[in-house]
């Protein structure tokens, strides 16, 4: 849901550069069914303008449920706004908009410096370059929008980017006014990029807690694919721990792999058409009861890790929103938002406030 309350659609900007003195991005979005939207607009502060459409047959064929898919494509050249830049695209039908979804852009003085080295880059998202430049602007956007939309208060906030890798929000993060930024992750190599490449204290940190910070040291603590790696009893540790280092009415942002991310996480059978079909539906929604039944699925291990984590102790972690919304608000924590699908439109984001 972006802050206007519209739905997010299925979409992505796949590219965003400055050239010339204009903002231009490209990406593709499409409605969840039905047909392809009449118009694409791109809002941000200084104005809104049309995108042009950009016909991908590729979106025909991932999509092909939705009707005319292959014009979900747009492309965009805008002025830029003089500040940071937060950039809305504004899907529209019938002249009303009816979905929209947000990333932002840091001008040239403002840009976040050089990129973490490939091998690091990959093991904490799979990407690299451009793409895990890209993500980073999502991941940040959706991050700072809920931030924003829960507004702790205070003239300077010491955020905290808990699992922070290697920098893809820190690096943002840091040059937001009136952030003081601190970092910390259990792998020391991407640690050590983080401090030398991004303004903020950034420290090694143990797989079990305590944190090496203050009670009520942090008015923020961001967590971006963190607990969807860690198993229940892990994160309920976690979740007292970061409690404990929140100030009064602090908050915890936090992605969760819930349903979408559950139904992504096994290749389609062929034997099942394709997507939109009636037994591509049926298998879809029985796997998502059955993460309902089990509330949490954290037995399969992730070993992009090995070798930094203890053994077994990193995870690919699935959990319904019902189970999310009831164990972590029982670690000191209120359950204040929960947007499905609102972190790279992938993972589930959750915002937390610790409880008076
Ligand atoms: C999928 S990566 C995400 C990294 C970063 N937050 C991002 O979005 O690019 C998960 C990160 O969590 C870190 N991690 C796992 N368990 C942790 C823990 N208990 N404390 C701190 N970091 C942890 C890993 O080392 C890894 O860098």
């Amino acid at each position: 849901v972006d802050r206007a309350g519209l739905p997010r659609p299925l979409g992505w900007v796949d590219g965003l550069t400055e050239h010339d003195g204009a903002w231009l991005l490209w990406g593709w979005a499409l409605p969840a069914r039905g047909s392809a939207f009449d118009s694409i607009r791109v809002r941000r502060k200084s104005g809104e303008s049309l995108a042009e459409r950009a016909v991908r047959p590729e979106l025909a064929e991932a999509a092909p449920w939705v009707r005319r898919a292959s014009g979900g494509g747009f492309f965009a050249a805008v002025r830029p706004d003089a500040d940071a830049g937060r950039i809305e695209v504004v899907c529209r039908r019938r002249e009303r908009a009816v979905a929209a979804f947000a990333t932002t852009y840091l001008p040239a003085e403002r840009d976040p410096g050089p990129l973490p080295p490939e091998g690091l880059s990959r093991r904490v998202s799979g990407l690299s370059g451009e793409a895990f430049r890209l993500s980073g602007l999502q991941a940040f956007t959706d991050m700072w929008d809920a931030a924003t939309r829960h507004g702790p208060g205070g003239a300077r906030l010491r955020v905290l980017d808990w699992g922070c890798g290697c920098g893809r929000l820190a690096r943002r993060l840091t040059r937001l006014d009136d952030v003081d930024l601190i970092g910390c992750d259990i792998d020391a190599e991407a640690v050590e990029w983080c401090a030398a490449h991004i303004d903020g204290r950034f420290t090694r940190t143990d797989p079990n807690p305590p944190l090496p910070y203050r009670d009520g040291e942090m008015d923020v603590v961001v967590a971006s694919s963190v607990l969807t790696h860690l198993a229940r009893l892990d994160q309920h540790a976690w979740l007292r721990e970061i409690a404990r280092v929140l100030a009064p009415a602090g908050l915890l942002i936090a992605s969760a792999a819930g349903e979408t991310a559950f139904l992504r996480s096994v290749p389609r059978p062929a034997r099942l058409g394709p997507p939109g079909s009636i037994l591509h539906r049926a298998a879809a929604e029985r796997r998502r009861r059955a993460l309902r039944r089990a509330g949490i699925v954290d037995e399969q291990p992730d070993d992009w890790l090995d070798g930094i984590a203890p053994p077994g102790y990193y995870r690919h972690v699935y959990q319904s929103r019902e189970h999310t919304e009831r164990e972590w608000g029982a670690a000191g924590l209120d359950v204040v938002d929960y947007v499905e699908r609102g972190y790279h439109g992938h993972q589930d984001l959750v915002v937390l406030t610790k409880r008076a």
